[in-house]
């Protein structure tokens, strides 16, 4: 099966060409350079330069792949959470596409995506004894626990109560002056700095109050505070960052507190919920303190961890293709949207 991945849903044109669930081609175009003078994502510069860019993108793909259009078997497209102005762009080309060719289109949540890309590569996935399978979604829009008994079986356990994980890394480095998208600067910047130099919160452990969300509090993220401890600090200490190695330390210790807060509670999902297997993914996962940390997890508690490769931890159109052919061979139709849907809940396949 010839599989068409296109993804809009941010601030990343994408497309990707997958045959039978391994990936041939993963083209992405990112918009960071545009956005970066603002500090975040501005989505009407961003649908402007997707409309520009999507139609070479995915004729990149198709060539890296060495397929034309009439080889494809259908289209994955992201349809939603994200930018409605984004989403759009993709899913009306994702459409047009499969009337013009007469070939199916299918809807994939672009969480999902995220989630199966721990599975995907050169080589068709194998997701044989990966499941019951905990995974950890940490990316710019969104950190949360989802236990999965199977696949296509999602069930939210925690997520964040104010930022995601990607929204401290990228506020923390805008604060500190370091530029955007913070993940990568700061994990640049932190190098070789001291992690225990200044002590951060590390979410809702030491804080009491009425607790009026549906998820266990142990398992939920928070990292507004630690936002705000950094600029508490900064202006307490402002003598830090005109010291380069001071400066260092409390950026080492900030994505320290980030990476440990996640895996903390991590750790306590999997012991409360029997897994198999355990995975993290979204672009926070690219961070390499983080990745340390999980595969120190792995080792501890004796579950197999599953982590994307590099080029398919922030956003990109070969996961959606790749989440796609997964439920797609388990059976499951196509099922082409009708809009798309910037706050789409994760849905069981079977309901
Ligand atoms: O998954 P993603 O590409 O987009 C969303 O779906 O949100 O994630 C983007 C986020 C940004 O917040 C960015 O700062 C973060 O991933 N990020 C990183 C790294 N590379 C990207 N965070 C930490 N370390 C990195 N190396």
């Amino acid at each position: 099966m010839i599989l068409l991945g296109i993804e809009t849903s941010c601030d990343e044109t994408a497309a990707a060409v997958l045959i039978d669930g391994a990936v041939r081609s993963n083209v992405i175009y990112s918009q960071i350079a545009k956005h970066a003078p603002y500090g975040g994502v501005v989505p009407e510069i961003a649908s402007r330069d997707h409309v520009k860019k999507l139609p070479g993108i995915i004729e990149e793909a198709l060539s890296g792949a060495g397929c034309t259009f009439a080889q494809l078997d259908g289209i994955a497209v992201t349809y939603g959470p994200g930018l409605a102005s984004s989403l759009l762009i993709g899913y009306s080309a994702a459409r047009a596409l499969s009337r013009r060719l007469a070939i199916p289109l299918t809807g994939v949540h672009h969480h999902e995506g995220h989630i199966y890309s721990v599975f995907l590569g050169e080589n068709p996935p194998v997701l044989d004894g990966a499941f019951p399978m905990m995974a950890l979604l940490v990316s710019g829009g969104d950190t949360k626990l989802v236990y999965m008994k199977e696949p296509g079986h999602y069930q939210i356990i925690g997520q964040t109560i104010d930022d995601a994980a990607g929204e401290a890394l990228d506020k923390g480095a805008l604060l500190l002056g370091l530029g955007y998208p913070g993940g990568p600067i700061i994990q640049r910047t932190a190098e070789g700095g001291n992690p225990k130099a200044v002590r951060f919160p590390r979410g809702l452990d030491n804080v009491g109050g009425e607790w009026k969300y549906e998820f266990d509090r142990k398992l939920c993220f928070s990292f507004s505070g630690l936002k705000t401890a950094l600029l508490y600090h900064v202006q307490n200490h402002p003598e830090t960052l005109a010291d380069e190695s001071r400066k260092r330390d409390l950026i080492a210790s900030y994505q320290e507190a980030v990476a440990d807060a996640l895996a903390v509670r991590l750790e306590r999902a999997l012991e409360q919920y029997p897994c198999a297997a355990f995975a993290c993914a979204g672009g926070v996962s690219l961070n390499k303190v983080l990745r340390e940390k999980m595969k120190q997890l792995s080792e501890k508690c004796g579950t197999p961890l599953h982590l994307s490769s590099p080029k398919l931890c922030t956003d990109n159109a070969a996961m959606i293709a790749g989440a796609a052919y997964i439920k797609l061979s388990r059976g499951y139709p196509f099922t082409a949207p009708d809009d798309v849907n910037p706050n789409l809940k994760l849905k069981n396949w079977a309901d």
